[in-house]
């Protein structure tokens, strides 16, 4: 089975969120079961530089209103081969794979991922410049969406499967974008890629995919809703018989505490004592009181309304009040960030806050807080709650998406059953948020309790293998069809 995978981000070389972990770990799963897997992705200088011996595999002409670019080949640090799109007008320049150094979206990106559209369309048909011709091409989100639509209007095109990572996002661009892009215009209608007089890349690939997946079961539900549909709910319900939830699995290798090299000291399950080395090295490490007692509530997170961050803020000053600690990772919104830096200067010993993306900080937080926070208003899978679970850190969750089926509260029941692995949420407010993580900060100093949802955290199996394959069954049926 050849499979073209097509995103717009790949850890460890472009990241700017789950997705790239996910296209990272889903490809080497697939490419474990024997599938010949290969990533597309855009030529950035990340990706350029941490590779620099890809062969040259292709030249494609220019076309519309994209420039000339080369197609090149190599492997993924993880030994899935890689498709870069080599294209320097487009790709090579300072800033992220989005936006520039200042957090704006660049002007051109209808183009720069119309272009990774269009060439993950071409490399299925039959005027491809490649031997290698895939028999499924899957999507993931916006960036990739109009490649299902130019599949629909080529010769010789093979089915394609649209995944849905945060339907937030959705690719709005001007219509006159529709013919600069190659498009033909009579797809520019309700029924194909006009979305309120605008062109909408998610759209495109939620009308014309073969197949729609997104990140989780109570996610395929959320997004038919007029709730967090975002304007798409309508045909998404539509489309619910070709709508499937798979729940992200994680890199169970990546995000291992017993050989995670980010940490002060592994442990493992059966040593879970090594655990408190890792607690002082955070502390130490982020100017936080020296304490073993208190419990240490941490944070990862893009800092944007959909994780709930600023609820967190909110609450930072009754929490540590509880009392407790707070660490907190993120970039995004400048007044979040400003306040979370305020908040640890006021606070200092008690809170603390890195603004930025690190890593190796992120692992030693999953390993060294004692309780996550995952506030999210909505959520699509989420991977840091599944990461902390396997560290052996009981998340706080809002009771959504991604989070409702990874989580279980931790009452009575579940604790008797031996499932307790968190601490879950119904109310999208601070009483609520506070009140929850209360409520963990009390059971956090019943040891034994706290063992226990240790205990069940650690033994879950958050690994990718009945995902890889409940993808593989869909490409199955598509190729069947
Ligand atoms: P999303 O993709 O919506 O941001 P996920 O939970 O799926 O949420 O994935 C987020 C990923 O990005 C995780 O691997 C998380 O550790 C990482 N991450 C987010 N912010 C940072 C940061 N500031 N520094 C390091 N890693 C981060
Ligand atoms: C998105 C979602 C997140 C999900 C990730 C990977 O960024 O916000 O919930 O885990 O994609 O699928």
């Amino acid at each position: 089975m050849r499979v073209l995978f097509a995103t717009s981000e790949v850890a460890p070389l472009i990241k700017t969120g789950g997705l790239a972990d996910v296209s990272a770990a889903l490809p080497a799963a697939l490419h474990g079961m024997g599938v010949d897997v290969r990533v597309l992705l855009p030529g950035y200088p990340q990706v350029l530089k941490v590779l620099p011996h890809l062969q040259v595999a292709a030249k494609i002409p220019t076309q519309f209103s994209f420039p000339a670019t080369r197609l090149l080949t190599g492997l993924l640090p993880n030994g899935v081969p890689l498709l870069v799109i080599e294209c320097a007008e487009l790709y090579e320049r300072g800033g992220g794979a989005y936006q520039d150094e200042q957090g704006l979206d660049w002007p051109d990106n209808a183009l720069r991922f119309g272009l990774l559209s269009k060439i993950a369309a071409l490399l299925s048909c039959t005027d491809s410049p490649l031997d290698w011709k895939p028999e499924i091409v899957h999507c993931n989100d916006w960036q990739t969406g109009l490649t299902p639509a130019y599949l629909h209007f080529s010769e010789g095109a093979v089915p394609c499967v649209m995944t849905v990572h945060n339907l937030a996002f959705q690719g709005v661009f001007p219509p006159q974008m529709v013919a600069e892009l190659g498009l033909p215009i009579e797809c520019f209608q309700p029924d194909g890629v006009e979305f309120y007089n605008n062109l909408s890349f998610m759209k495109a690939g939620l009308y014309y995919a073969d197949h729609i997946t997104t990140v989780s079961p109570s996610y395929a539900n959320e997004i038919q809703t007029d709730a967090l549909g975002f304007g798409l709910q309508g045909l998404l319900a539509n489309r619910r018989e070709v709508l499937t939830g798979i729940l992200n699995g994680i890199d169970t290798t990546e995000w291992n505490p017993a050989t995670d090299p980010n940490l002060a000291n592994p442990y493992n399950l059966t040593d879970i004592s090594g655990k408190s080395a890792n607690k002082r090295e955070l502390q130490k490490r982020m100017g936080l009181h020296i304490d073993p007692d208190l419990p240490l509530f941490g944070l990862v997170s893009r800092f944007t309304p959909q994780k709930g961050v600023d609820l967190v803020l909110e609450i930072a000053p009754q929490l540590i009040a509880l009392p407790a600690q707070l660490v907190l990772l993120g970039s995004g919104d400048v007044e979040m960030q400003r306040t979370a830096l305020e908040l640890a200067h006021h606070y200092s010993g008690q809170i603390s806050a890195y603004v930025g993306f690190d890593e190796a900080l992120s692992h030693l937080i999953e390993a060294g807080a004692d309780i996550f926070l995952m506030p999210s208003r909505f959520e699509p899978c989420g991977l840091n709650q599944m990461y902390s679970q396997r560290y052996g850190t009981p998340p706080v969750v809002h009771a959504t998406g991604g989070l409702i089926d990874t989580v279980l509260d931790c009452n009575a029941t579940s604790l008797e059953q031996g499932v307790a692995s968190g601490f879950v949420f119904h109310h999208m407010d601070t009483p609520s948020l506070l009140a929850t993580a209360r409520r963990a900060a009390i059971t956090y100093h019943d040891k034994k309790i706290w063992r226990a949802l240790q205990h069940n955290c650690m033994v879950k199996n958050f690994g990718w293998g009945q995902s890889a394959t409940a993808y593989h069954d869909i490409y199955t049926h598509l190729m069947r069809r």
